[in-house]
């Protein structure tokens, strides 16, 4: 049985007691009809009502993907912009449940911040060898291929689709940004298959996007080159893109990662990131397409002794001088960090140095690094913490919006863990708007899912999870440590000696990167004033960044008042007795599916244990690096 996720029949109990009346045109309008009708309610659409109706639901008012909420004289009303407005505005009254048809209130404007809210699914058609069906995936399989083929039976992505537009969610991109040899395929002879995906997309106002490989002209075309300048490529592209808008006539566009971790890219031609971007642009641009063209280029072929190159610059270096030269319609996707997805990175520099740049912000649902759905993380008050970061959600906003990488798979839960549906729910809602407080939200996730009564627990479970997380794995920003390859569970030196550029230097000193401008990597500098002095200087850099910004001896002593050494210590005792406290506070939680329980129960016992591990290593190793013993004595191995 798969989960019912937020959307259970209980849910929309509201809903299936009244009279609707809808109005409108379009596949998301008639989701909405469907809706009610499937929910017990009586509705009338696009024809006068023969009796008075408590619910009308109206589209071709304000602005698009909007609508007006009120409720005047026992009639409540949703006015919408057009179809999605009318199927946000419905899902927004189911989520109010009765109280949408309790007292008079509103009207009350409602309007997505972002102006594109985008899941990317790191799906691969066929199973790759190291990565599986799903890069990244925590889940299972993927809901759209099985090994090499699309899946008979799509009504998973369906309901997908029902979930997301409860969230706001309008975008998704169907496959991985690592293009392998059968999903680059996706864009010329099984574009069939994408079509099917995008006509399960289209009820729930989602566009269907795709991952293209840039070698494209070459492997599928049978071009010599691939080089953005060259004509011939340019009208492969022209003549793929018309194509692909034939059989599908909004789609979305493309995602792309060149340049990066081996992927085909411009470099190879001496072209820049802005002649890649905007010869799919102008692909794209006839017929209302965009490109994503990813910013996560750096050197992943490092030599680990070569001190004067730093990953963390490599992003801005290549991306921030094109500002101003990417088209309209080629979206710089940046991820929020300048590294890869850590549970605490600086938001990207990238991010507030491409003014005349159409940039979307890249998140990570899936959790890659923060606990691989086998650990309860809320990842919300982390997104809400960065969006609201000097301006991000505005520059996301006047941009493109925010991406993420899809946590979901074929799993009965959807997305493994099932507490980490509420991750997948609240980026939708920040999506929305990213002034929703991630508490206000967990209640929102908690109701629909589990009805009244586990607000509280959740609460107690999630509300810090992701901090507790971040206290007993890699401390003060210094991220990694994880086991390569896999990244999960704790390998201090795991990465120390690699290509990828991802180290700590810890000797019997110190620990931390030195990334000032005065004596490290001069990354400081491609912030603005007055960040880029901020985590110039000691003094200022906040604790939970320091080890990201400077290398530092372990006797230094933090804002807090603590050592370095002792704060390692302290966090790591700290962290794995709040992970033992979140597994007793389930234990006291009782569920009507024992099954369901259980499962949280099993997890929260890897996370203790897991979390006992990272204790013990990250503890055990700056022991024996700096011989500076636990001020608590404690027991440290
Ligand atoms: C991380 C991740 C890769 C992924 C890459 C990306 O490095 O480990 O699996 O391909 O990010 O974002 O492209």
């Amino acid at each position: 049985m798969v989960s019912a996720a937020w959307l259970p029949p209980e849910a929309l109990r509201a809903i299936g007691s009244r009279r609707a009346v809808v109005r409108g045109e379009g596949p998301p309008v008639e989701t909405v009809v469907r809706e009610i009708a499937a929910a017990g309610g009586h509705v009338t659409f696009n024809e006068t009502p023969t009796a008075p109706a408590d619910f009308y639901l109206d589209s071709g008012y304000g602005s698009p993907e909007g609508f007006t909420l009120q409720r005047s004289d026992g009639v409540t009303y949703v006015r919408a912009g057009d179809g999605n407005g009318l199927l946000y505005g419905f899902f927004e009254v189911v989520r109010r449940g009765e109280a949408a048809f309790g007292a008079d209130f509103g009207p009350e404007e409602h309007r997505p911040v972002m102006r594109r809210r985008m899941l990317d699914h790191w799906d691969n058609v066929a199973v790759h060898p190291v990565m599986g069906q799903v890069e990244r995936g925590y889940s299972g399989g993927s809901i759209f291929w099985d090994n090499g083929k699309l899946r008979d039976d799509l009504d998973r992505v369906s309901a997908y689709a029902r979930l997301l537009a409860a969230t706001g969610i309008n975008a998704v991109a169907i496959n991985n940004v690592n293009v392998h040899a059968a999903e680059a395929r996706l864009l010329t002879d099984r574009l069939d298959d994408v079509a099917t995906i995008a006509d399960r997309f289209r009820p729930y106002g989602i566009r269907t996007h795709l991952s293209v490989s840039f070698a494209s002209p070459v492997t599928l075309g049978g071009l010599p080159t691939a080089d953005p300048v060259d004509p011939a490529v340019v009208s492969w592209w022209e003549r793929a893109v018309a194509a692909v808008y034939d059989r599908i006539p909004d789609f979305g566009g493309f995602v792309v990662k060149a340049d990066s971790e081996g992927q085909p890219g411009p470099f190879a031609y001496g072209r820049d990131h802005a002649d890649g971007a905007n010869l799919l642009a102008d692909a794209l641009a006839p017929h209302g397409g965009v490109v994503h063209w990813r910013a996560f280029v750096y050197n992943h072929r490092q030599d680990w002794r070569d001190r004067s190159t730093d990953r963390a610059r490599a992003a801005f270096d290549h991306f921030a001088p094109l500002d101003g030269r990417f088209r309209d319609n080629a979206v710089v996707q940046v991820k929020y960090g300048p590294i890869d997805f850590q549970p605490r990175e600086p938001v990207s520099p990238v991010i507030l140095a491409m003014p005349n740049t159409r940039l979307a912000v890249e998140f990570q649902v899936t959790q890659e690094y923060t606990g691989q759905q086998k650990h309860a993380c809320y990842l919300a008050p982390q997104w809400s913490e960065l969006l609201n970061w000097n301006g991000v959600a505005d520059i996301a906003a006047t941009g493109d919006g925010v991406v993420a990488v899809s946590n979901v798979g074929d799993d009965p839960q959807w997305t493994g863990h099932p507490l980490a549906q509420a991750n997948l729910y609240a980026f939708g809602r920040l999506a929305w708007n990213p002034a929703l407080d991630p508490a206000a939200i967990l209640d929102e996730w908690a109701d629909l899912t589990f009805g009244p009564g586990l607000r509280e627990p959740l609460h107690d479970i999630l509300d810090d999870s992701w901090r507790t997380y971040e206290s007993y794995t890699a401390p003060l920003g210094v991220g990694f440590m994880v086991q390569p390859g896999h990244h999960y569970g704790p390998s201090v030196d795991g990465y120390e000696y690699t290509p990828w550029g991802t180290y700590h230097f810890a000797d019997r000193d110190g620990v931390g990167v030195d990334r000032t401008v005065a004596t490290g990597t001069g990354f400081t500098a491609q912030y603005p004033q007055p960040w880029c002095d901020v985590y110039e200087s000691v003094a200022t850099c906040p604790d939970e960044l320091l080890l990201f910004f400077h290398h530092v001896p372990y006797t230094h002593v933090l804002h807090s008042g603590a050592t370095v050494v002792q704060h390692i210590y302290d966090s790591h005792f700290a962290g794995a007795e709040a992970a033992e406290r979140m597994r007793t506070r389930w234990h006291d939680v009782t569920l009507p599916d024992a099954a369901l329980h259980a499962k949280v129960s099993d997890l929260l016992d890897e996370q203790v244990r897991s979390a006992r591990e990272w204790r013990d290593q990250i503890n055990t190793y700056f022991y024996r690096k700096s011989g500076v013993p636990d001020a608590h004595g404690r027991r440290i191995y």
